[in-house]
């Protein structure tokens, strides 16, 4: 398969840094909050026996990891992982008000080097991340060698819709309306132009679980919503390694 581009890190990093501050409140405006739903399904795939180590790769501000640590149960910790500072920052400030934010950790790193041993974690999950990775294909593999025999990766994102009287909706909201708006209230039209037209531009779900797979996990299966907008893939790593 050929390789899916997408743009260098520093790049998207500088571009995180740049919006960190308004992130929350746009990401508030701009999807209506559809988000609580599809995130609380991603939860539902990761969490599965209590006492878990969870992994929240690309955490931003940490919405999925304290809404992970809210369902979590036993002696359960979620990881929030970004390369953004002032995004790792705002998580952590969050964490002293969250009431499960001593279930929590924030690490600031790569996710293409992420500073674990291997087969430390039951879980990696990553929401609306893939479509800013440098290197897809690294990503996978090192989610593949951070997680023990039999653990779970799940990823959520957005896709083009299928086509319909709802694709050119989403067109015309997604793609013209969205960056304004996300320009207005973050002051930083070009941030929200990236995010709108990486949405475009990103590889298919199908070609998306096949790298999934080629990075060496099974059972890969994938959930659409909102006519294919946002994906829900879950992957588990094998119990015993392939001869
Ligand atoms: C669209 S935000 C999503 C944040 C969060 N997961 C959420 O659901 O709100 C994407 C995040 O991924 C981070 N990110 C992108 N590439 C990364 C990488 N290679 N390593 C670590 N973090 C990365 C960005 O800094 C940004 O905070």
């Amino acid at each position: 398969m050929a390789s899916i581009e997408n743009p260098p890190d520093r790049v998207v990093q500088g571009m995180f840094d740049r919006i960190a501050a308004r992130y929350d409140l746009v990401n508030r405006v701009i999807s209506f909050r559809l988000d609580n739903g599809w995130r609380k399904k991603a939860i539902a795939a990761v969490l599965r026996s209590g006492n878990e180590r969870i992994l929240d790769l690309g955490a931003g501000t940490g919405d999925l990891t304290f809404a992970a640590a809210k369902s979590a149960q036993g002696d359960s910790r979620i990881v929030g992982l970004d390369f953004s500072l002032p995004m790792i920052r705002l998580a952590r400030a969050k964490q002293k008000a969250d009431q499960n934010g001593d279930r929590t950790h924030f690490v600031q790193a790569s996710a293409l080097r992420p500073p674990f041993a291997d087969e430390v974690f039951d879980g990696i999950m990553t929401a609306f991340v893939l479509r800013n990775v440098s290197d897809l294909r690294l990503f996978f593999i090192q989610s593949f060698r951070l997680l023990k025999p039999g653990g779970r990766l799940v990823s959520l994102d957005m896709f083009p819709p299928s086509k319909g009287a709802f694709s050119l909706l989403y067109s015309l909201y997604f793609y013209r309306v969205m960056p304004s708006i996300g320009g207005l209230l973050a002051q930083d039209r070009q941030a929200y132009q990236y995010l709108s037209d990486s949405v475009r531009q990103f590889a298919s779900p199908e070609k998306i679980a096949e790298l999934i797979e080629q990075c060496g996990f099974e059972k890969v299966t994938l959930q659409r919503f909102l006519f294919g907008a946002v994906c829900l893939h879950v992957a588990d790593k094998p119990r015993h390694k392939n001869k």
